[in-house]
């Protein structure tokens, strides 16, 4: 699908269909309001969609969509009415979703082209960026190991119409909106594919082809180097697995002349969690090809930085590996060293996520970065507590908690504070090991929390962001199931506030 901005008039627009807006009338008024051009439009057909708003069959909520046929009276086959709701100011999470729906809807009527007629209110370049989101998110399909190509997408071409004074913003808008969701739709890729195509290896190949093609840095780490390094979590955990684990390092560089190492985003890489010797009952595995949506968005994030060249430094540490039960696993018992020196004692295979992250985010505090932001698939706690709307956030400072809660809003993810209290960390106090690698049933999203934070030094700021809940989705309405590439859009909007 290609995305671009014209300055024809719209009885110039020849698409398959014109998209016009409409809002609903405010307070007790009945009927519908609609832009400027909808109103050209609506007096070329008799007035027929004011008449739709006066009865009611249209109201002008969010999102909702009215179809009607132009019968030759205009250029474009068929007017597709979108609704933006009472408000006056359209927020941007609202234009997100009326993208997605508007891309689907046309999808699914089997539309060639079409033109959006972009409301004067929203030619701004932030609103017009969430819509971009909006329709290249819509837009998505993981559809490769389906033979039957009947669903193919028919959209090739569409276009937002805009004045000449408007032009300028909104093409930085459609250019932002175009990175940001291009760079998730990368990430859900790299969650929908199957494990025994998206191994550790896989998954390192498809990092080092993105960084080549975008100019980033990367460096690959293979078993030997991960055990030179001493790296005792993941090296435990891969154990059990006939696939060699990876350690990938993605940098990009915006300020080569500051003395700061800069921000660092940790991804949890499970390229499949079958629990090990703890091993999940089947239900429970099913989606577990997603247990390396943190890697995903890491690795996505750092795509989008790449293309939009932000003045600081990030890089990103993806340990990654499978978790498999077989006569050479790790085991409930054993003791392992990880790379700080801190032993743990192992209690439940299944807790794996916090072994390898553990290695990370030593690995990313000695080489000094701050702050540092982990994301991981890591707890079945955090689904029963947030459920699939928002994802746990977990700091231990209470700025950076703030500024990833307002960049979530900014990009439509949302993030729940979480506590890290001194009494959570009292339950994972080992009798053998330094620290025990689980908490018991209550509180398991923080207890994990408290876990990774052993392995932060060097007085690196650091969040936690427990996306179990978020990164995966069975039962979308607006969005394909699969792989959400949660995190992405929060990951790249901090990094460019870091560079304002
Ligand atoms: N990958 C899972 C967490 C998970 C659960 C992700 C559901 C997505 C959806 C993680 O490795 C895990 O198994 N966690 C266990 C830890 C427990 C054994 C201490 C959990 O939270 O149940
Ligand atoms: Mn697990
Ligand atoms: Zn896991």
């Amino acid at each position: 699908m290609d995305l671009r901005v014209t300055t024809q008039s719209l009885n110039e627009i020849s698409s398959d269909v014109l998209v016009i807006t409409a809002t609903r009338a405010s307070g007790e008024a009945k009927g519908i309001q609609l832009s400027s051009a909808g109103q050209a439009i609506d007096q070329a057909l008799g007035g027929v969609i004011s008449e739709c708003g006066t009865n009611e069959e249209f109201k002008g909520n969010t999102g909702e969509l009215l179809s009607i046929h132009t019968l030759g009276k205009l250029a474009a086959k068929r007017i597709l009415v979108v609704g933006l709701g009472a408000a006056e100011k359209v927020e941007p999470q609202a234009l997100r979703k009326i993208g997605a729906s508007i891309v689907r809807h046309l999808h699914s009527t089997n539309a060639r082209s079409a033109t959006l007629a972009l409301a004067e209110s929203s030619a701004v370049s932030e609103a017009v960026q969430a819509l971009t989101e909006g329709l290249f998110l819509g837009a998505y399909a993981f559809r490769k190991y389906q033979q039957n190509q009947n669903g193919e997408r028919k959209l090739k071409d569409v276009q937002l119409q805009t004045s000449e004074s408007n032009k300028a913003a909104v093409e930085e808008g459609v250019q932002k909106g175009k990175i940001f969701a291009e760079a998730t739709n990368f990430a859900r890729d790299l969650v929908n594919e199957p494990p025994r195509v998206l191994t550790p290896t896989e998954l390192a190949n498809r990092a080092s082809a993105m960084a080549q093609q975008y100019g980033l840095e990367c460096e690959v780490f293979d078993q030997a180097k991960i055990e030179s390094l001493g790296m005792g979590g993941i090296l435990g955990v891969t154990q059990g697995s006939v696939e060699p684990p990876h350690f990938i390092i993605l940098r990009y560089r915006g300020a080569p002349e500051s003395q700061e190492k800069g921000l660092a985003f940790v991804g949890k890489g499970i390229t499949f969690d079958s629990g090990g010797l703890s091993l999940k009952p089947a239900g429970s595995m099913e989606t577990m090809k997603s247990d390396m949506g943190g890697a995903a968005a890491a690795i996505g994030a750092m795509q989008a930085i790449a293309a939009l060249k932000p003045k600081t430094n990030v890089t990103a540490f993806v340990p990654t590996c499978e978790n498999m039960p077989s006569g050479s696993a790790f085991r409930p018992g054993d003791v392992l060293r990880l790379m700080n020196g801190k032993t743990i004692e192992i209690l439940n295979t299944d807790a794996e996520g916090r072994l390898i992250l553990a290695d990370a985010l030593s690995y990313a505090s000695q080489e000094g970065h701050s702050p540092i932001i982990d994301l991981a698939t890591l707890t079945g706690g955090i689904v029963v507590a947030l459920g699939n709307v928002m994802s746990g956030l977990f700091s231990n400072d209470e700025g950076l908690q703030q500024e990833i809660i307002a960049a979530g809003q900014a990009v439509g993810e949302k993030y729940w504070a979480m506590p890290l209290d001194e009494e959570y960390g009292e339950l994972v106090k080992s009798d053998i090991a330094d620290v025990k690698q689980t908490g018991g049933r209550g509180a398991s999203s923080v207890t994990a929390a408290k876990i990774l934070e052993h392995f932060v030094g060097n007085g690196a700021k650091w969040a936690h962001l427990d996306i179990a809940g978020t990164a995966f989705s069975e039962n979308a309405k607006n969005m394909e199931k699969g792989g959400t590439g949660f995190g992405v859009r929060t990951l790249t909007e901090l990094a460019l506030r870091s560079a304002r």
